[in-house]
């Protein structure tokens, strides 16, 4: 059976209501029912289970999802394990998963390795006088190690190795988990006389290890090598202990290594994140979008410092995540910045942190040639031509050009990469559409309730994608919104694809649905006045332009009161 149909199955078997109070103790709450959340603690119930929906919300942490959501992040499984343990409560064959039981099987080995290994270099710390000294001598904490669950590698070649095959982990998955070496005379262990540092994927289990040296000797840093359950331009360090904090300040600092995410939490700013050693990438980005819409990059101010800010900006834009970019002075990290001058200093310096504009053309130096020359180059990177105007805008505040001067050279830019080839962020506008158009349904699907508000302000036809308008359509005229079975009548193998996906994964946070719909629904709009703006000046009609312009200028304005 199909994936999606076994969902459907599963999904018609098992009431979501019955299934939580296996977990949760439930009372009936008008049409629903409420209890305290598993997944945050609290002492009045705001976790929500809707028989109608099949859904559960948390309104205090803003978990949510359907049954196997639930068991997912309940009992930490990934997706394929939680849906055969509810196919087989359920009663249903399940043909697809079994064939990559093998797979699964491994990365479950890999994963109990990494944890056996994680719980060993915790206790070799706390043997080892020498490295629990390093780590007080770096000011961190017992509490903070804790936490980031620091430990210790012992000197030697053998040490981890020996440990978990006594705990009968074949070698085969100890290096597989990266946690060994295939030498000429066998394997031996790779993490040799060094701090360790568990990186954590979102979750907190831990997926790989960095580990530092005690002293100067190089490389100062080994990693974990890419595994099965570790990439690297997917991970960021410090996001597990971060992301609470990132969500209520609706805002990630982004620093460069493990020191900074430790020693900025251990002051009190908790939503920070490293990438591992490795410049940032679109996955990195992506990652964070999900939880946020702004970032600070923070660098050291010199030249290497601002050559990598400067990397980072396209990313970003195509990424679609607001960037500030923060530098820090006199060749500090935030580390060592920190425990110089404290965490006050460091927050008002960060509110200080340069929008992409004025890091590009620094308004104190004035703007030379080269400079907005580079500066309109990375705005041509932005796949939303409305958000490239915006840029343009500041740019001209900022440098005093006239903006229809600005304008001029950046058409000239483009112009000029469209003849290298480099055609690609025409490509872009079009898959950050469709995430939009694909956002907004799944928020339709989670809330029904929102229907009516969304097909008031975006038609069906106002969508580029067909399966997406289609299934828009489909639960516009359902006579009930709730009923999956009803919407889907008679509809075609890709839009019950899309559906049961949707439904599963969601994809955006649902306590902020209204902000999401919000935004999702005015990109939407922007990107239909661009449309009527490109058609207008194919056609060179000037009135046209100019109408649609001051249009635009209205729905851009009307976006920034809303921010504020
Ligand atoms: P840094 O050299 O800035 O190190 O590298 P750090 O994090 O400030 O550490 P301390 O303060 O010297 O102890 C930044 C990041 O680059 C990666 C690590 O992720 C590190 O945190 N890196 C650095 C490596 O992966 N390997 C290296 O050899 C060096
Ligand atoms: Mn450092």
């Amino acid at each position: 059976m199909k994936a999606d149909r076994v969902l459907e199955e599963i999904k018609d078997r098992i009431d979501i209501v019955d299934f939580v109070s296996d977990y949760v103790q439930l009372r009936k709450a008008g049409q629903n029912w409420k209890g305290l959340c598993p997944f945050h603690s609290e002492k009045t119930p705001s976790f929500m289970v809707s028989p109608s929906k099949q859904r559960f919300h948390c309104f205090g942490c803003g978990i949510g999802g359907d049954v196997i959501s639930f068991l997912e992040q309940y009992e930490h499984l990934p997706f394929p394990e939680a849906l055969q343990v509810l196919a087989q409560k359920a009663g249903v064959q399940l043909k697809t998963v079994r064939q990559d039981r093998k797979v699964q099987e491994k990365d479950e080995l890999i994963r109990g390795a990494l944890r056996e290994a994680t719980t060993f270099f915790i206790h070799k710390l706390q043997e080892a006088k020498p490295a629990s000294d390093y780590i007080r001598k770096r000011g961190i904490t017992p509490e903070t190690a804790e936490l980031f669950r620091l430990g210790y590698a012992p000197a030697g070649w053998h040490n981890l190795l020996q440990n978990l095959r006594s705990r009968g982990y074949l070698d085969a998955i100890i290096r597989d988990a990266g946690l060994a070496v295939a030498g000429e005379k066998g394997m031996y262990d790779m993490f040799r006389d060094r701090i360790i540092f568990p990186i954590m994927g979102i979750q907190g289990s831990v997926i790989a290890f960095g580990g530092r040296a005690r002293d100067d000797s190089l490389p100062k840093y080994i990693n974990s090598p890419e595994t099965a359950v570790f990439k690297k331009s997917e991970t960021l360090y410090g996001l597990s202990t971060a992301k609470e904090a990132i969500r209520r300040q609706e805002r990630v600092f982004i620093v460069e290594g493990y020191m900074d995410v430790i020693i900025c939490h251990q002051f009190g700013i908790k939503n920070v994140v490293a990438p591992l050693g490795t410049s940032l990438t679109s996955g990195h980005l992506q990652k964070l979008r999900r939880l946020v819409r702004e970032a600070v990059m923070v660098f050291d101010g010199d030249n290497a410092g601002m050559a990598a800010a400067r990397r980072a900006l396209p990313l970003f834009l195509q990424s679609d995540l607001h960037v500030r970019i923060l530098l820090l002075p006199g060749g500090e990290d935030p580390d060592s910045y920190l425990r110089k001058y404290g965490g006050e200093a460091f927050t008002i310096l960060a509110e200080k942190a340069q929008s992409m504009a004025e890091f590009l053309v620094p308004p104190s130096k004035g703007a030379s040639k080269n400079a907005l020359q580079d500066a309109l180059l990375v705005i041509s990177e932005a796949p939303d031509a409305l958000v490239a105007d915006e840029l343009l805008l500041e740019l001209a505040r900022i440098t005093g050009y006239q903006e229809s001067v600005l304008r001029e050279k950046f058409r000239d830019v483009r112009r000029r990469k469209r003849e290298r080839g480099e055609g690609r962020a025409l490509n872009r506008t079009h898959a950050i559409r469709d995430a939009t158009e694909r956002l907004l349904l799944s928020a339709v699907i989670a809330f029904p309730e929102k229907t009516d508000d969304v097909i008031h302000a975006v038609a069906p036809t106002d969508l580029r994608d067909d399966i997406v308008a289609a299934l828009f359509r489909r639960i516009a005229v359902a006579s009930d919104r709730n009923n999956t079975a009803s919407i889907l009548e008679g509809a075609g193998e890709e839009e019950r694809r899309l559906y049961s996906h949707l439904s599963v994964d969601p994809g955006f946070d649902m306590a902020h649905v209204d902000r999401i719909i919000a935004d999702c629904v005015a990109k939407i709009e922007r990107k239909k006045l661009e449309d009527r703006l490109h058609q207008a000046r194919e056609a060179g009609d000037i009135h046209l332009i100019n109408a649609i312009l001051i249009e635009k200028k209205h729905a851009i304005k009307g976006k920034r009161n809303e921010r504020l």
